[in-house]
């Protein structure tokens, strides 16, 4: 064989032997058998040799060609084959193998318990009805029978909009009850009335393990002809029991606030004990909501007649009925937002 054949020849098996992938290879197959590859390159100027040199030296090009492609066949196979047993031993596929879990939320237990209460108050016929947080004084207080110099508005500290006041409406406040929605809904919709108010309330105060500046109440109003406090207690009877899924019983106490006269507390019989637990203080009693007969002004506020109508309201904490319901001690985990928590539910 011709001397620099001999080299080449050499160059070239080393290089297919060191190619250490199909694509590696590939590379070498360019360099050396390729258009413009190196043993191409001789085989091209093999026409403008001289006779006698251009068979012997075609030859011997040919015979090196033949045996690169040799080389290279039994080099590629021996590289698919390693490819294949590597992926057998890293990509295997166990299809007995248990599935992996896909982490799913769910609905956080304030939303839980006030989708309960809704389909409670749906099904004995009230309508579920939303409202602004960011109020007026006039729907938070005035309206409501709380004028501006009256100590009833020191029991909830307000967070004031900083815009100037509306002549009529006074200034904008978060609100810090649910309560502007009995104004809102009879203006709205007249009377007769059923509906419910979830929502979220706002209050300036110091948060602790029982205090927060955001929480959420459930407003109720029903407005109609020969309506007493009877209907009030048997709605509320109703209600408890369905939602704790045994018998409830409730009593009242007098209470204080201006936009019902008479006020009213209502208690409701501890639904977690039967001879008294943490939760009832071992007293039986648990202290549930404020309610009362919608005092003639608000009816006025609202545009309804005092004197064709009358009607109940009630205001309860959503928030503290979650609290004692699975016996969340602090109420800040409850907007902390800390999936810890909110997996047990
Ligand atoms: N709005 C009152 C509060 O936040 C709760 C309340 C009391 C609502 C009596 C009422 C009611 O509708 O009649 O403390």
């Amino acid at each position: 064989m011709h001397d620099s054949l001999q080299v080449l020849s050499k160059k070239a098996a080393q290089a297919l032997r060191e190619a250490k992938t199909v694509d590696a290879l590939k590379e070498v197959e360019r360099e050396f058998l390729g258009k413009n590859g190196q043993v191409t390159g001789l085989l091209k100027g093999v026409k403008d040799l001289p006779d006698d040199e251009k068979r012997l030296f075609g030859k011997a090009v040919n015979d090196l060609k033949a045996e690169l492609e040799g080389l290279l066949e039994s080099r590629r196979h021996e590289l698919q084959r390693a490819e294949i047993d590597a992926a057998l031993e890293n990509d295997w596929l166990d299809l007995s193998a248990p599935g992996e879990k896909f982490a799913t939320g769910h609905i956080h237990p304030l939303a839980q318990v006030q989708r309960e209460v809704e389909t409670i108050f749906q099904q004995m016929g009230f309508s579920i009805i939303d409202g602004p947080e960011i109020e007026s004084e006039f729907y938070n207080f005035e309206g409501l029978n709380i004028p501006s110099y009256h100590p009833a508005r020191d029991m909830q500290d307000t967070f004031f909009i900083d815009k100037e006041a509306d002549p009529v409406e006074g200034k904008l406040v978060l609100r810090t009850q649910t309560s502007p929605n009995q104004l809102r809904a009879m203006k709205k919709y007249g009377a007769p009335l059923r509906i419910i108010v979830p929502g979220r309330v706002f209050r300036n105060e110091a948060t602790d393990a029982s205090h927060e500046h955001t929480f959420d109440q459930v407003e109720g109003l029903l407005i109609d002809k020969d309506i007493s406090i009877a209907n009030l207690k048997g709605t509320m009877q109703e209600f408890l029991t369905r939602l704790f899924k045994r018998e409830v019983k409730v009593r009242f106490r007098p209470g204080y606030f201006p936009f019902v006269e008479p006020g009213l507390e209502l208690d409701m019989s501890c639904p977690f004990c039967t001879d008294g637990c943490r939760v009832c203080k071992r007293s039986g009693w648990i202290e549930f909501m404020g309610s009362g007969m919608v005092h003639p002004n608000v009816l006025r506020a609202g545009g309804v007649d005092p004197n064709e109508y009358q009607g109940w309201a009630f205001g309860f904490g959503l928030t503290r009925l979650v609290m004692m319901r699975y016996g969340i001690d602090d109420i800040r985990h409850l907007q902390s937002g800390d999936l810890r928590f909110n997996e047990q539910f």
